[in-house]
């Protein structure tokens, strides 16, 4: 036997015995977010690098060390996406759909990549569900936009999840929040790590990011961006939460969230789970009133979030059997012996998919028996037998396997079939 050859270290297949729970997520998404007047956007998987840089910005971990970058057969540096927004207000720049209208809500699905190191919750490609709100600075949107998203978690059987809320300031009171920052840390360089001392440079917001046990202990006691806040984002801030109040949504105030990406102003959240262990964040998000501006587009206001799916999914893996039924399970298995009931069997099956109807049958020849034990182990619903008997007969007896009854039907009686099947009929 050849060697062979496996997935790559942080890169996961997602099984047919998985895709069920997917589909549902995602057909909730689509529901949830189209009531709250989102539509659905797609958009590249490579893009030039240059627009992470400027978008996520150049200090931050995931531009500083876990993009994919390639030089393009010696042209563009392109990057594989390591997360959604900055391609959707690239997308949303070029297209100028800021000119269609005032307020713009998108939403996209798919596979991001970032080269952290793998582990539970944690891949090199994972999924995210990402929305995003352009054109709109009332801070009751950044309320409305987490109660689409509590609700949509909820709606797919989360439980348990934790709303932490803060807020980051804009480019007034950032610079008087920096130089706290750099002035807490001063004199207390030893004790940083390595990346913490380069921090203090290029961006000492990180360093409350920073998971070393000797950091966080310093900064348990540095300044937040909380006390910097400008009169107006203050009032940003207390706006949005009197109306989260509206809503009934619980939260939590975390002074020391500060977000792993640079572009963001003012509101920012994470939905967070105990039952994620180190990586318990499913959610994130925040407002981004400069990106658009910063990546060449209009002075726009931005907000939106995105949710990690595998991380939501895996939360979800304990109760949700519902989902997972719907994995393979054929509707109907015809079983045939003989060659001639074969050719009938075989032209039937393929008359009943054209239908819709998931059908299944045997081709390797095999005994009833064994036949009837695959269907068995299918979960098939219906079954059918066809045989000498029955192709004198011009018909089959149609068994329901869960109610145990049965009813003969003709071969050429494609539509009752169907319809029995599908629930519309009575078999008998
Ligand atoms: P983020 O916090 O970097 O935000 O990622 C959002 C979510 O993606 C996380 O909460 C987590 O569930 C999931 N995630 C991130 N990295 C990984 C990984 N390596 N493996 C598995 N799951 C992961 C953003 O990406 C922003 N673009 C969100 C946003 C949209 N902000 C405004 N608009």
């Amino acid at each position: 036997m050849k060697e062979t050859i496996n997935a790559i270290r942080g890169f996961k297949d997602i099984l047919p015995r998985e895709t069920g729970q997917w589909q549902m997520v995602e057909e909730t998404a689509r529901q949830v977010f189209s009531a709250f007047g989102f539509n659905e956007i797609r958009i590249p998987i490579v893009e030039k690098t240059d627009l992470f840089k400027r978008g996520i910005g150049e200090a931050t971990d995931i531009v500083e060390k876990e993009m994919y970058t390639f030089l393009d057969r010696g042209d563009d540096y392109l990057t594989l996406r390591p997360e959604a927004t900055a391609g959707v207000i690239r997308s949303y720049i070029e297209h100028s759909l800021h000119a269609e209208d005032a307020v713009t809500k998108l939403y996209t699905f798919g596979p991001m990549f970032r080269r952290e190191r793998p582990q539970k919750g944690r891949y090199r490609q994972f999924h995210q569900i990402d929305a995003e709100i352009l054109g709109i600075d009332d801070p009751r949107i950044d309320a409305e936009l987490i109660l689409m998203l509590m609700h949509f978690l909820t709606a797919v059987g989360l439980a348990g999840p934790k709303l932490e809320i803060n807020s980051l300031g804009c480019k007034e009171c950032r610079p008087v929040f920096r130089k706290m920052i750099t002035d807490f840390v001063r004199g207390k360089e030893e004790g940083f790590c390595p990346d913490c001392t380069r921090r203090m440079q290029t961006n000492p917001l990180r360093i409350f990011d920073c998971k070393v046990e000797t950091c966080r202990e310093i900064m348990t006691s540095a300044p937040v961006v909380l006390d910097a806040l400008c009169g107006a984002c203050r009032d940003h801030f207390d706006r949005f939460r009197e109306a989260l109040t509206i809503f009934n949504m619980p939260y939590e105030v975390n002074p020391r969230m500060v977000r792993g990406l640079d572009y963001y102003t003012k509101t920012a959240f994470e939905v967070t789970t105990e039952l994620l262990g180190a990586q318990n964040a499913v959610a994130g998000g925040g407002r981004y009133d400069g990106l658009v501006k910063d990546l060449g587009g209009p002075d726009t206001p931005g907000i939106g979030f995105a949710i990690g799916f595998e991380r939501l999914v895996a939360l979800m893996q304990a109760h949700d059997e519902d989902c997972r039924c719907r994995h393979g399970r054929p509707d109907l298995f015809i079983a045939a012996m003989g060659e001639e009931a074969q050719g009938m069997a075989f032209a039937l099956c393929n008359k009943l998919r054209l239908e819709g109807i998931r059908t299944e049958m045997d081709y390797a020849g095999k005994s009833l028996k064994s036949q009837m034990k695959r269907a068995d182990k299918l979960k098939c619903r219906y079954t059918m037998i066809i045989g000498d008997q029955e192709i004198a007969n011009n018909q089959a007896t149609l068994r329901d396997m869960q109610e145990s009854r049965q009813a003969p039907v003709g071969f050429h009686q494609i539509v009752h079939i169907k319809k029995v099947i599908k629930g519309e009929k009575p078999l008998d």
